[in-house]
């Protein structure tokens, strides 16, 4: 008796009934997932950006996102970008439903996949935006639920006629497949035909994107601005945080914001790489500016001048950092990836005339973004080829902000920005 009524008492002192250890086991559980997760989650950031746990949550999704697809590949279940892709697709695409105010419509435009926004009210002629979405030439598409509202945004506060193009994606499409598609939609949108059918004013006609829709919307705007035989001509190009060269990894920006989510400085070179269709394991190298060393002949001097970034980037932007030139790097990849060179992939590689006769632009950058001197070299050479330029810079903004104006974790510099994009436009165009 005395030894059942003290295995009781130690049942119900130390071992407890079945419910209350299944609710005890529960509980742990949650505090060790929930540190797990905040640990998963935390990051320090640097002082200054706008809503850093926001941030932060954004970043662990894509990092959660990147990791599953790194194990899927690993596993041979497929590649790592296609599920990516698939996922992000999952997560985010959307139909192409019109509202009250905008009509929405999957098309194509010069054959290449667009979504189309049409104001259903408003003036008779409207004017008229072709819009390339981010996402590292391998990601994203304008049927994605940020882009859409965006556009839809866009086309209703401007009464606009905005066309978002799904150009080809990495690695089934690699350059210059994304710009050929990019200018061809944008020659499409430009015809005669293709203005009049939307009732497009063709005096009022803007080229736009973000990232690497930025990228691809400032090569379209350099080749189509210097072809004669187009009967309209954009009269405005508005970049958003822009990916614009190649050859210095090790720009201010680069150095200050390597590790700042959600575009690090290895992820933003393994986006070039694959654009370019070059080996993946050109990486390291990249990122030892290995590729313009002063020992590779293909870059002239001149060439160099066009991103010396100590002359061309403002002192409070330039800070503490120094430039990394090697002596001596690895000759041989210039002759592997000569596209790393090419004008069409690197717009910021062009000469002063051909800057000279693109429209006036509109360039937004954050400063905690590794491509924010991109920008503000592009901004410069604009100005010094005679383009009027604004140059919108957010001091607390970081990569992709803009389009992040409408997740879950909807960001105040997201929105700030978006709205002085509009804002821009609307005075501009
Ligand atoms: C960069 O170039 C140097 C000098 O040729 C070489 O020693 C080094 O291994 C290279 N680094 C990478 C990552 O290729």
């Amino acid at each position: 008796l005395k030894t059942s009524s003290t295995v009781n008492l130690i049942s119900g002192f130390f071992v407890i009934s079945p419910q209350k250890s299944a609710k005890m086991r529960l509980r742990l559980a949650g505090a060790v997932l929930l540190s797990a997760a905040a640990y998963y989650v935390y990051l320090p950031l640097p002082s200054g950006v706008s809503e850093p746990w926001k941030l932060m949550l954004l970043d662990a999704l894509f990092r959660s996102f990147m990791q599953a697809s790194d194990v899927a590949h690993t596993l041979g279940v497929c590649h790592r970008v296609h599920l990516l892709n698939r996922i992000v697709s999952w997560v985010e695409e959307i139909e192409a439903r019109s509202c009250t105010a905008v009509h929405v419509a999957d098309s194509t435009l010069g054959g290449v996949p667009t979504r189309v926004f049409q104001p259903k009210g408003g003036k008779q002629l409207k004017r008229g935006v072709i819009y390339f979405h981010g996402g590292g030439w391998v990601l994203g598409s304008g049927r994605m639920r940020s882009y859409d509202l965006l556009c839809r945004k866009m086309a209703e506060e401007l009464d606009s006629v905005i066309m978002s193009v799904d150009y080809r994606l990495a690695p089934e499409a690699v350059f210059p497949d994304q710009y050929h598609d990019a200018l061809a939609a944008s020659r499409a949108f430009l015809s005669a035909q293709v203005l009049e059918r939307y009732s497009i004013d063709p005096e009022r006609v803007c080229v736009s994107g973000d990232s690497a829709g930025g990228n691809l919307a400032a090569a379209v705007a350099q080749e189509l601005s210097s072809d004669d035989s187009l009967t309209a001509k954009f009269k405005v190009q508005a970049l958003i945080y822009p990916v614009l060269q190649a050859l210095d990894f090790y720009t201010p920006s680069y150095q200050q914001n390597r590790a700042v989510p959600i575009l690090y400085r290895p992820v933003m070179a393994r986006f070039w790489l694959q654009y370019l269709g070059a080996d993946m394991s050109l990486e390291p190298l990249l990122l030892a500016n290995n590729h313009s060393s002063l020992d590779q002949p293909a870059i002239s001097g001149s060439t160099r001048s066009k991103l010396d970034w100590t002359a061309l980037l403002p002192a409070e932007r330039k800070k503490h950092f120094r430039p990394v030139v090697k002596e001596t790097g690895s000759p041989g990849v210039m002759g592997k990836v000569p596209q790393l060179m090419d004008v069409r992939a690197a717009p910021l590689l062009a000469e002063q005339g051909v800057l000279g006769r693109t429209p006036k632009a509109y360039v937004m950058t954050c400063e905690f973004d590794v491509l924010r001197d991109d920008g503000l070299m592009y901004v410069r050479r604009l100005q010094s080829a005679g383009v009027a330029v604004t140059s919108d810079h957010y001091e607390d903004g970081f990569h992709g902000c803009m389009v992040f104006a409408y997740l879950p974790m909807m960001s105040s510099v997201g929105q700030r920005s978006m709205n002085n994009y509009i804002h821009w436009l609307d005075q501009n165009l």
